[in-house]
């Protein structure tokens, strides 16, 4: 087995809390058990693709357990598979610039990397161990929570307790007001945020991508709270909701090969049909990033220090193309293969939907 001496970490795609706490159990955990180096790469795999490579120590890493964001930066366009190399009539063609990854890999004679981020990190990831042969190791990240191979991603926890407390905040002057509130939250195309966030916050009506939503039943629902006295009513919908035989709502399409689809705008849509099938009058609310920024919740501190920890431990037994995860109370790893082979969504007939239907959820069913 080759000697371990350098191990370089990114984080790629979308930022979310946490981040910064793993970066740090990787550098302490290198340094102070191993006594080998940790090299951070700006900007996911930008950095790799740019040469932006640079040593770190715990100086670097003293103070930010708490912080959001990432300390090295993050990207969630630059796929060195698909990268764009020229531009024809206004348009990017796109190339495979792995080489280029590979060059920075072996100029700053970096053993493993650590990957941290979700599917489309990890599915690149993958590529560069099973293509390029490059050693990595993943850890989970996303407040989508839509990763296999870990009950749960870190980010996911502050993303809901951000969800939850907005929902709160809703919930009081929509009863002031005897409004219906429509409150969108992220999550791409798995409900976890809008279907936890809608446990949490009471919301009366929950609308996730995994089921799609009839009008009608929704509009039922909000008469039967008014028969009962409720003069209110609290609508949480997952920004991948989408109607019985219609489309997602996208705010934009964009140039982009990797994830051409900017959602958003679903709160709208189903905020105006309220109001025209009920007259009752309807606001909406776009969390947005919202639920990204911020300071991670201890839970999440405690899982990144633990995800961080344990990659370490697996590039130090050579267990490259695997990703970190929790399962039940312990770390465990599963080949990144599996992990991103299928999403991980909600499943329509599980304990948890069961349960807030008995309590007279909504699902626009
Ligand atoms: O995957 C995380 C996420 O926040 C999704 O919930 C959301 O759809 C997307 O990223 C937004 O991406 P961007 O930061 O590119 O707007």
């Amino acid at each position: 087995m080759k000697k371990i001496k350098r191990i370089g970490i990114l984080t790629g795609g979308g930022d979310c809390p946490g981040l910064n706490a793993v970066i740090r159990a990787v550098v302490h955990t290198a340094t102070h058990k191993y006594g080998i180096e940790i090299f951070g790469i700006r900007d996911g795999y930008a950095g790799l693709i740019n040469k932006q490579v640079q040593p770190m120590d715990r100086k670097e890493v003293s103070g930010i357990l708490p912080r959001g964001g990432t300390i090295l930066g993050t990207s969630n366009r630059d796929n060195p598979f698909k990268y764009p190399v020229a531009v024809e009539n206004g348009k990017k063609v796109y190339g495979d610039v792995s080489d280029r990854v590979q060059k920075t890999v072996e100029y700053n004679e970096l053993d493993a990397l650590i990957t941290v981020g979700g599917d489309g990190t990890q599915a690149i990831a993958h590529q560069l161990f099973t293509r390029c042969g490059i050693p990595v190791v993943g850890v989970p990240k996303t407040i989508d929570n839509d990763l296999d191979g870990t009950d749960v991603t870190f980010g996911f926890d502050t993303a809901l307790s951000i969800a939850t407390l907005s929902i709160d905040k809703l919930h009081s002057t929509a009863e002031s007001h005897h409004r219906v509130m429509v409150i969108e939250v992220m999550g791409r195309y798995a409900g976890w945020i809008a279907l936890e966030a809608g446990l949490a916050g009471g919301g009366d009506v929950i609308l996730i991508p995994e089921i799609p939503f009839n009008m009608n039943r929704i509009v039922q629902k909000i008469h039967d709270r008014e028969n009962d006295g409720k003069r209110f009513s609290l609508v949480v919908v997952a920004e991948g909701a989408k109607p019985e035989g219609g489309e997602l709502v996208v705010a934009r399409k964009v140039q982009d090969p990797n994830d051409p689809l900017r959602l958003g705008g679903v709160s709208q849509f189903v905020g105006n049909r309220i109001e025209d099938l009920t007259g009752i009058e309807t606001r909406f609310t776009i969390l947005g990033h919202v639920q990204r920024g911020g300071s991670p919740t201890a839970f999440d501190r405690i899982l990144a220090t633990r995800f961080g920890y344990h990659a370490v431990e697996a590039v130090m037994d050579q267990k490259f193309g695997y990703l970190v995860g929790l399962r039940g109370q312990d770390i465990v790893t599963t080949p990144i293969e599996e992990a991103i082979a299928v999403p991980r969504r909600v499943q329509p007939d599980s304990q948890i939907i069961k349960t807030a239907m008995a309590l007279g959820t909504c699902f626009g069913i």
